[in-house]
């Protein structure tokens, strides 16, 4: 199984990033920079979950139309631009769907910022109007790390801190 749960923490996904978002909600409370929400919410999950290495966001790029720039991530070297529709984060951002790929490789176009990212999870996040503002990628190292559970919290998770 791919999530590891630590001693302190419940057994179960679920319940973890519920935990995880509580306390997520509690540090970003009064703090409406979208930057500071978004290196919060890095930082807290990868350490959250072990099995993340790689956590952070692309953002749309407001100087150049149809572009994803890297922003606050926790991980190895990131690359810097990704165009919509290229790669598994274009494809969330153009297709406004989360994306979870089992393994990498065989995803066509997929960008490989690290040879050890081998499965991949991508959720869109809206601002308050529904506006695509970023993607949020996880990547792991073991095969299929992702699921339903990870889209559902994910997404639950970054309407909560960025559409609220
Ligand atoms: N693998 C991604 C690129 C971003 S990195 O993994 C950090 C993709 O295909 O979109």
């Amino acid at each position: 199984m791919a999530y590891a749960a630590r001693d302190d923490c419940p057994a179960d996904k679920a319940a973890r990033y519920a935990e995880v978002e509580d306390e997520i909600l509690a540090v970003l409370e009064g703090e409406p920079n979208r930057t500071a929400r978004m290196a919060t919410v890095s930082a807290m999950l990868a350490d959250a979950f072990p099995v993340f290495f790689w956590t952070g966001f692309y953002v749309v790029d407001p100087d150049k139309a149809g572009e994803l720039v890297v922003g606050p991530y926790q991980g190895t070297l990131g690359c810097l631009r990704i165009a919509f529709g290229r790669g598994v984060c274009g494809t969330a951002a153009r297709d406004l769907e989360t994306q979870i790929v089992e393994d990498v490789h065989a995803f066509p176009g997929h960008i490989a910022c690290d040879s050890r990212s081998v499965s991949e999870i991508v959720v869109p996040v809206r601002d308050a109007a529904g506006q695509l503002i970023a993607v949020f990628d996880v990547d792991a190292t073991e095969k299929a790390a992702f699921d339903a559970i990870d889209a559902m919290a994910l997404e639950r998770l970054m309407g909560r801190v960025f559409a609220a």
